[in-house]
This record gives C-alpha cells, structure tokens and sequence, in this order.
C-alpha cells in the first residue's frame, strides 16, 4: 500500500514535471489558427520593415540604462521613490511621432513595463504606475496612442514578462535577486496580475495596439538556474503563455505577438525575434538556440550601445552604419527595430535625432529597395545583400569589392542572377554588366554614385 502510494506521488511528480515543460514546447497549444485580419497584419508587419523600439520608464532618472535596479542591487524601498523624480513635462507625443515618421518608421514598440514592473499607464489593478507616483500624473501610453492614431503610425507594447518589483513573482528567477522582497509568492496569482494588465493595454482604451512584444520570460529558463543541460525551451515555472496568449487574440485578434525568448517560437506567437543578431547570427550568445522558424522575423538593436537612456553613453552608430543593419535585416527577410531611450524630461537626445532623421532621408530615395520587399534570392554575402519584389532583384552593395585595371567589379556568388538588363537605383540608367568566367555578375560601377549603399536593379531570375 504505502509503495502504491508512493508509485502514485512519483507519477503525479513526472506528471507535473512534464506539464510544465510541455506547456512551454513548441507546438504545445497545436490548436492556434491565427484569424485572417492577423494574417494580414502579419503580412502588413513584413512589409514595414522598419520600426522604432523605445526604452523609457523611471529608470530614465539615473541615466544608467533600464537595468539599474539589478546592476545597482537596489530594493524596491531604494528603488520606488525614483517616481517621485520622474516629470516628463517636456513629454510631446506630436512632436515624437513627427520625428518617427521622418525617420522612416512605420511602427513604434515602446515598453509599457519593463523589468522593473513600472507601469507607463494609469493602471487599476496597481498604483506602481506614471499616473499615481509621479508628479506628472499623466498617463504617456494614451497620449501616444492617440497621437498615433491621429498620425497614423502602428503601435506596439514591450511588456516585461519578468517582474523585480511584484511580491508574487516568485520564484525568483535569475535577475532582481538583490530587491528585498520576502522569499514566498504565488506566481498564478503574479500571471493573473499581468494578464490583467494587458487586458487594460488591449481594452480599446489604447486603440488598435498592433502587437505585444514579451521579454523576460528567459529569467526563469531552467538552464540558466543551474540545470545547464536541460532543453532550451524549458522553464522553471509555468508561465501560461498559451493561456495569456489566447487572452490577447480574443481581445484583439490582429494585435500580433512576439516573445524575445530567444529559442524557437512558441504556437500562439505571430512573429520571430532577435535581440542584437541578425536571424541566423549568434554574435551576442543570446541566439544560440534561436533557430529561424517560419514566422514574419524582426532584429532589434540599439543606436548607441544602450537601451535605456544612459547619459554616458556616447558610442552612437552612424547614419551608414545604421542604414547597413536595415538593409542587412531586409535581406535576411527581417524587420529592423531600432531602440531610443529617452530622456526623463520627456525629450529624445540630438544625437538620436539626428540618426533618426539621417535614416529617414536616405529612406526618401531607397525605401522601394527595402520596405514591402523580401529577403533573397542570394544568402547573404560579403559585398552586400538581396531583396526582391515580384518583379524585381535589389542587388545592395554594402562593400563594394574592388574593381580590375578595366574597372569591373565581380561580384561573387551571383550566379543565380540575370546579368543582363542592370540598372542602378534610382537613376534607372542601365549599368554595363556580363557574366564571369565561373558566372558571377561582373559590373562596371559608376563612383559617383550612393557610397552608403549602392543598388542595383535587376529582372527576377527565372
Ligand atoms: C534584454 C534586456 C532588456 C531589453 C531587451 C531589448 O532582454 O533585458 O533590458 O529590454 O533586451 O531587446
């Protein structure tokens, strides 16, 4: 008897165990049919290519960027009187999707709450939020989202999975360890909260929010809590996705959603994330089991080295540098979501700015090469990449290989491109082009023209 019993708990405990890896696998919730208006805002979401990622919250106040309560080891009673200083009167929604729209962007992702669990809206169901603890005591995320509906600009929440400032996130992942708070919590209870939350974002108080943007859910990988051989996807809790997930299609069908969890995506989700790798890159170690599924694919990455305004930080990236990680993303089939953190009076720095608008003005001209394209046909390649339409082959020389005594230029690894009938964008004036001797498509490149990038337009290879 007592060895049935114990036979029983054994099996309940597997049972339980393998729940909650399944929960997290991929495939788990199989019975995700997206809906046709988020087939087609997933198609729209493609065909935007460029977006801008903003990072602002309290920690703005410090300038050392949004993980300042863990790098500082601050508790949450060190922490929570920031709000007291945060006043963003200089805050002009207008003014910010004017700047977006001049850069280029055809969308904006800004944290509606990061790690810290502060909430940029005047939520119910906390007063740990812009409304009730600043002195401003405006709610930013309704004044954006009215603006970008006025300016026609598509909206997006980063909204933190993980929480440092909530009692019931617990257990504890592998952040936040320093922020005071007793060790016990009940983490349904910590879900039951944040899907709260995002019912308020997803309400129509905010509009047609074009997606939610997840973060953190890494903070309970199991193997990065001391289990480094487990499965990449699995996690020391349950974190509901496909319960969380079926929340917001129901409340907005076309609201898209991402998960920055940097392993495969999960069913439920509409489109693919990385984090400072190009899809198919592991420069940062964060990809390394990214993989590249067969969603709608976005890279985010910041415009100095920070994501949060950090007041220190002056390793600004230029306007070429900028443009190329655009047109690389684009070539690999991917958005490019470029981050700003800005300042705690509400105003975005000139040095951002002027990236912004440098973008934009490049994009005047080149936008056809880029948005509503697709990657390909090439792989990318050490000269540059290719997008394409139906119709047409952006061939985008990034570093352009030098040219023989004649002044020909091979670019290698095209021959599965025509070589006839090139011509250069936007001029459209035909560029003298023939095949090498292994096939590649030789060119003779005119120097005067775009040194940022210089494209070519081909007819699509049959
Ligand atoms: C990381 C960081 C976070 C930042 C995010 C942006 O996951 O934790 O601070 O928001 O990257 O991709």
């Amino acid at each position: 008897m007592r060895t049935f019993a114990l036979l029983n708990l054994l099996l309940a405990l597997v049972v339980t165990a393998t729940r909650t890896v399944a929960a997290q696998s991929p495939g788990a919730d199989a019975a995700y049919h997206p809906t046709p208006v988020n087939l087609s805002a997933r198609d729209e979401f493609r065909q935007a290519r460029f977006g801008v990622f903003i990072h602002w919250g309290v920690y703005s106040v410090l300038g050392q960027g949004e993980w300042v309560m863990n790098n500082s080891k601050l508790t949450v009673a060190d922490y929570e009187p920031l709000a007291q200083k945060f006043n963003p009167t200089k805050f002009d929604a207008a003014a910010w999707v004017a700047l977006f729209k001049r850069a280029g962007t055809e969308y904006i992702t800004i944290t509606s709450k990061h790690h810290d669990g502060f909430a940029m809206w005047d939520s119910k169901v906390s007063d740990w939020d812009i409304v009730d603890r600043t002195p401003y005591g405006k709610d930013v995320l309704k004044q954006l989202a009215e603006e970008c509906e006025r300016q026609g600009i598509k909206l997006f929440f980063y909204h933190s999975h993980l929480d440092w400032h909530h009692p019931d996130y617990f257990p504890r992942g592998r952040t936040g360890r320093a922020s005071g708070r007793p060790a016990e919590g009940d983490f349904n209870r910590y879900l039951d909260y944040m899907d709260a939350q995002l019912t308020e974002l997803l309400s129509g108080d905010y509009g047609q929010v074009a997606g939610i943007w997840f973060d953190g859910w890494w903070d309970q990988q199991s193997k990065g809590l001391g289990h480094p051989d487990a499965p990449p996807h699995q996690t020391q809790v349950d974190w509901r996705l496909p319960q969380t997930y079926a929340l917001i299609h129901q409340l907005q069908p076309a609201a898209l959603i991402g998960n920055n969890h940097h392993v495969l995506p999960f069913a439920g989700e509409d489109f693919q994330m990385f984090e400072r790798d190009l899809p198919g890159e592991n420069t940062t170690g964060f990809s390394e089991d990214a993989g590249i599924g067969s969603l709608p694919l976005e890279t985010c990455d910041t415009i100095n080295g920070s994501w949060g305004y950090n007041s220190s930080d002056q390793k600004f990236k230029s306007v070429k540098d900028l443009v190329h990680y655009l047109v690389r993303a684009a070539g690999r089939d991917a958005n490019l979501l470029l981050n700003i953190g800005p300042r705690p009076d509400g105003t975005i720095d000139p040095d951002s700015t002027a990236r912004l608008e440098g973008v934009g003005e490049w994009l005047k001209t080149f936008a056809p090469t880029v948005k509503g394209t697709r990657g390909g046909p090439l792989p990318p390649q050490a000269w540059g990449v290719t997008t394409r339409t139906d119709e047409l082959v952006y061939v985008h020389v990034l570093n352009r290989p030098a040219a023989d005594a004649a002044g020909w230029t091979t670019l290698p690894n095209t021959d599965k491109l025509v070589a006839d009938q090139v011509t250069q964008f936007p001029s459209n004036t035909i560029v003298e082009s023939r095949r090498g001797s292994n096939g590649d498509l030789v060119v003779r490149l005119s120097n005067d023209v775009d040194t940022v990038d210089t494209v070519l337009t081909l007819p699509t290879p049959r």
